[in-house]
């Protein structure tokens, strides 16, 4: 039986905090709980600013609770990328800024005394490919002090085609949601407040920052952090300037023990593994890309991966899936958005355990007004390379064409028509098209399937009975309910 859900959320305490009921002052506020606000709102708070915390949901419950856990500076094969793109001189900041968080993260859960099952593991890098760009990557990372040696294939201990793999030693993994609760708890502990299901609508900057509260409440601050994996709404236009990407995680028990350490394929698709200790000696995590096919078939994937390395019928314990942003040049946009005084972290490539690390020191450098070595690296207002943005822009157009052109599978009948625990699109005999899911009740849910963003038309994601905005990211729930940014707004329903 396979459970819908992320491992470590299923596996965690995280501590719950009260919602917002009344006016704030702060500091500095903080919107959004994932590893990017809290760790930001702790640095803040230890350093003796008064911090309130704003999540729209529970703290690490999205997309930070939902990670591989690898607290890493081998980013996939990034390091000669970086060096092409950025010179020797930013490629080298990027990778000693990393390194350096996966020190940083130690320390943390050292000091902090967290209980998340950190562990010391290799890091391996992947091909099937033989003369695969790795030797290179390998070369250019060591040049930048990283612990990156080219190695025997074998070392893996994976029972797939590996033709050439890195390894970085001395690299981390941890049981994420069980990190972020220590985050919580300590940022807590400092005096800083947390209010949950406290989502902001809006931020007005006409005089100190006032961050709005669905709930009515609003905190009144000096500062203010966006810290919701994609900044909400318009700001900064940064959603125009990153592209989500879906990946699917499963844990699962082998029939013999689980390869030590960790590895990612640099080949397509990507299998992303790891130890699973939760699941005993045989148990592995899996995450792989969801790229251009839907949700269901990115889990068959992973689990048929699973069942044809090791020879066995895989049965997840634990399936999930999640998103984080990407940028057009591969760095992450950290420090003041443009054309406002607010702060923003976002574009962390699925790397944001470390590069989110970097990012709330950034943050907590800014407000103090203190230097940063990664200040300029992750410059928020850069305009990137111009060749990147303009395909990016293109790719966000061709999405919306393809909706607009309406090639969204409709399911045949009407609403009547819906089983339980189905959804989809459904045309009327009128010609409206609607949103329907009937729950396990039997209720029928209906939405007007149009996101309530930029108004790009919603798709059904069935594996995880989401309405999912392939635009800009934004989620919502089978009810129309707001899981995911940059939208505030739920759905409307149909009239
Ligand atoms: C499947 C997967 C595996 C990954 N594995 C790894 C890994 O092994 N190592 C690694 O380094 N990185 C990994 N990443 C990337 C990493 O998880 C992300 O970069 C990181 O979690 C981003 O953190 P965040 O704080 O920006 O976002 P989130 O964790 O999504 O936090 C944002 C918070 O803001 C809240 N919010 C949103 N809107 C509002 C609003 N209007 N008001 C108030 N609150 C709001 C949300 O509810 C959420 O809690 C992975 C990503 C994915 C998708
Ligand atoms: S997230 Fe931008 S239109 Fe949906």
């Amino acid at each position: 039986m396979t459970t819908q859900g992320s491992v470590w959320l299923a596996t965690a305490t995280i501590p719950e905090y009260d919602g917002i009921r009344a006016d704030k002052h702060a500091d500095v506020v903080v919107v959004g709980g994932g590893v990017i606000g809290l760790t930001t709102a702790l640095y803040l708070q230890q350093e003796g600013a008064s911090v309130v915390l704003l999540e729209a949901g529970r703290v690490g419950r999205r997309t930070s609770g939902n990670t591989t856990g690898k607290v890493t500076s081998q980013h996939s094969a990034i390091y000669a990328n970086l060096l092409d793109r950025h010179g020797p001189g930013k490629a080298g900041q990027y990778a000693t800024a990393n390194q350096a968080a996966v020190e940083e993260v130690a320390d943390l859960v050292n000091r902090l005394g967290i209980d998340c099952e950190l562990a010391r593991t290799p890091a391996f890098l992947y091909s099937a490919v033989p003369d695969s760009p790795l030797r290179r990557e390998a070369d250019v990372a060591a040049a930048f002090g990283l612990p990156a040696h080219f190695v025997d294939p074998e070392e893996l201990g994976l029972p797939v085609k590996v033709a050439e793999a890195v390894r970085f030693d001395d690299q981390l993994q941890l049981h994420p949601a069980r990190y972020l609760a220590g985050l919580a708890t300590a940022f807590a502990q400092a005096g800083g407040r947390i209010f949950e299901n406290s989502r902001v609508d809006e931020l007005n900057t006409d005089h100190d920052i006032q961050a709005v509260t669905t709930q009515g409440p609003l905190v009144r601050a000096n500062h203010a952090v966006i810290a919701t994996l994609l900044p909400i709404g318009l700001t900064g236009g940064y959603f125009a300037r990153t592209r989500p990407s879906r990946s699917s995680g499963i844990a699962v028990r082998l029939p013999v023990e689980a390869p030590p350490g960790m590895a990612i394929s640099v080949d397509s698709p990507v299998r992303s593994t790891r130890p699973w200790p939760g699941g005993g000696p045989n148990g592995l995590i899996v995450v792989g890309s969801n790229d251009e096919s839907d949700a269901e078939s990115t889990y068959q994937g992973l689990v048929d991966w699973v069942g044809s390395a090791w020879g066995f019928d895989a049965v997840p314990e634990y399936r999930w899936s999640a998103h984080d942003y990407g940028t057009p040049d591969l760095l992450p946009f950290v420090g003041k958005a443009p054309g406002t005084p607010m702060l923003v972290a976002t574009g962390m490539h699925k790397w944001g355990l470390t590069n989110g690390t970097v990012a709330a020191g950034i943050l907590r450098d800014l407000i103090l007004d203190r230097g940063n070595p990664s200040t300029g690296l992750y410059d928020a207002g850069r305009i990137g390379d111009v060749h990147a943005v303009a395909k990016l822009v293109k790719d966000n157009l061709h999405v919306g064409k393809e909706f607009a052109t309406g090639h969204l599978d409709r399911l045949k009948g009407g609403l009547d028509h819906l089983e339980i625990g189905q959804g989809g699109l459904l045309t009327l005999d009128d010609g409206r098209t609607v949103g329907g899911y009937r729950d396990h009740d039997g209720e029928l849910h209906t939405v007007r399937p149009v996101c309530t963003h930029l108004g790009c038309p919603l798709q059904w994601n069935q594996a995880d009975t989401t309405w999912d905005c392939n635009c800009h990211g934004s989620r919502f729930t089978s009810t129309g309910a707001v899981l995911d940014g940059p939208t505030t707004k739920p759905l409307d329903t149909p009239r």
